[in-house]
C-alpha cells in the first residue's frame, strides 16, 4: 500500500528537520569546545549524530515505501551563547519543538488511517520523551553543581564518558 502524499510530505520535511537538529548541536558542541568543556562538546557531537540517524532512518522508510524523498537546504543554526546554561536550555526549548513536529507526523498518519507509518513513528515519539528528560536533567545538573568549579568539570568529565552507540531498533 503506497504512503499518501500528505504523510511522505510530513516525513520528507522531518528528515530536514532532524539534519538541522544535527547541525544545530554541532553549534552547541562547538560553544562548549571553545570554553575548554570537552565533556559538553563531546555530549552534543554524539547528538548531533543521533539526530544524523533519525534522519536517514526516515529516508529509510521512505525509500523503503517507494518514495524518493528531496534533500531541502538546510538553515543555518543562528544562536549565539552568553553562558554555559544557554545551551543547554536552548536544548530543551528545541527538543520540546521537535516532539511537537513528530506529534504532527503521527497524526497526519492517523488521518489518513496509515497504521504502517503510525507504528514507525511509535519509536520517535518514546525517543522525544527520553531526549526532553535528558535535556531536563542537563539543565538541573548545571544549575545544581556548574556555579563552582569543581562540580563543572566533574559534570564535563561525566559528559566526556558518553559513546555514540548506533540504535538497534533504527533501520538506516
Ligand atoms: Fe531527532
Ligand atoms: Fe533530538
Amino acid at each position: 500500500m503506497a504512503l499518501t502524499p500528505e504523510v511522505t510530505s510530513v516525513l520528507n520535511e522531518q528528515i530536514n528537520k532532524e539534519m538541522y537538529s544535527s547541525y544545530l548541536y554541532l553549534t552547541f558542541a562547538d560553544y562548549y569546545e571553545d570554553r575548554g568543556l570537552k565533556g559538553f562538546a563531546n555530549w552534543y557531537e554524539i547528538q548531533a549524530k543521533e539526530e544524523m540517524d533519525h534522519a536517514l532512518a526516515i529516508r529509510r522508510y521512505l525509500l523503503d515505501n517507494d518514495f524518493k524523498p528531496t534533500m531541502e537546504a538546510i538553515a543555518k543554526p543562528d544562536k549565539v551563547f552568553d553562558n554555559d546554561l544557554a545551551p543547554l536550555e536552548a536544548g530543551l526549548e528545541h527538543e520540546e519543538y521537535v516532539t511537537s513536529l513528530i506529534h504532527h507526523c503521527y497524526e497526519v498518519a492517523h488521518s489518513v488511517h496509515d497504521v504502517r507509518t503510525m507504528k514507525f513513528l511509535d519509536w520517535f515519539v518514546a525517543e522525544q520523551g527520553e531526549e526532553e528528560t535528558n535535556a531536563r536533567d542537563m539543565i538541573t545538573n548545571m544549575k545544581l553543581f556548574g556555579c563552582d568549579p569543581k562540580g563543572l568539570y566533574d559534570l564535563d568529565r561525566e559528559y566526556q564518558a558518553r559513546t555514540y552507540v548506533q540504535s538497534a531498533s533504527l533501520n538506516l
